[in-house]
């Protein structure tokens, strides 16, 4: 499996934080930003990684992070011109994805969780993971029935139907660039990724797993100063442990 880490976007709500520079650029405790997605992806046993960023700041992102080799793995990446939406990064990324599936994951997205069973079980369709939320008007809202299977997704509902988010990382298949081409944009002018996974949904080829431990969307002053007290906290943790 193949992994793209999505980095581009507009990031108007940390201004002034982001006139300087890209969102996933910001600190979270020691590191950029960026770094946790890319280590997410690479914990879940992904090594081939496409980093998909805007014009601007674009050679910061490859000072930083260079070939990859740091990391154990090797970067590929893309710019974006305009931020399309989430689903473009499909799109974008269609010619490295190539015939293999593929782990999109925000930019902006933190976890502290290890995904490598489910993606080394994955085996065609999508997975998406759902984690209970405050605030699910913010995000694509899963609603399931009794028995667990999905309902429905609906991009920031006015009304969500349940408090379950949709969290920032996308396992699929191949045919997911296809499906991301048939998407027209929404309202607010971009092709939602809602609307890539609904369609999984409706050939009943879609599976959703549940994020057990943090999840936070570092996009507001808020979440991301949870996230970085999270981090400063986990390091004390585990440098007490090793004393
Ligand atoms: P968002 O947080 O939805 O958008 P944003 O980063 O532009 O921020 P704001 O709403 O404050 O203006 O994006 C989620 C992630 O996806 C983030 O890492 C940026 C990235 N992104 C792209 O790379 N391209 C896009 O077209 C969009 C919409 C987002």
């Amino acid at each position: 499996m193949k992994g793209i880490v999505l980095a581009g976007g507009r990031a108007t709500r940390l201004r002034p934080l982001t006139k300087i520079t890209s969102k996933q650029l910001l600190p979270v405790y020691n590191k950029p930003m960026i770094f946790y997605p890319i280590e997410t992806l690479i914990k879940a046993g992904i090594k081939d990684i496409l980093i998909i960023i805007a014009p601007e700041y674009s050679g910061h992102f490859l000072n930083l992070l260079g070939s990859g080799k740091d990391f154990g793995a090797k970067f590929t990446y893309e710019i974006q011109e305009e931020p399309r939406g989430l689903a473009d990064a499909f799109i974008v990324g269609e010619n490295f994805i190539g015939n293999d599936s593929v782990a999109m994951i925000l930019g902006d997205n933190i976890f502290d969780e290890d995904f490598s069973q489910i993606v080394a079980n994955f085996k065609s369709g999508a997975t998406v993971f759902a984690k209970e939320v405050s605030d699910p008007q913010r995000y694509g809202v899963i609603e399931f029935d009794e028995n667990q299977n999905v309902l429905s997704i609906a991009e920031k509902p006015e009304q969500p139907k349940s408090n379950f988010a949709m969290v920032g990382l996308y396992v699929c298949d191949n045919k997911v660039s296809s499906l991301a081409r048939n998407v027209q944009p929404s309202a607010r002018g971009e092709i939602e990724i809602t609307d890539v996974i609904n369609q999984y949904k409706d050939k009943n080829e879609l599976r959703v797993e549940f994020v057990k431990n943090i999840w936070e969307d570092a996009g507001t002053f808020d979440s991301l100063l949870r996230v970085n007290n999270y981090m400063a906290e986990k390091a004390k943790k585990e440098s007490e442990k090793n004393e």
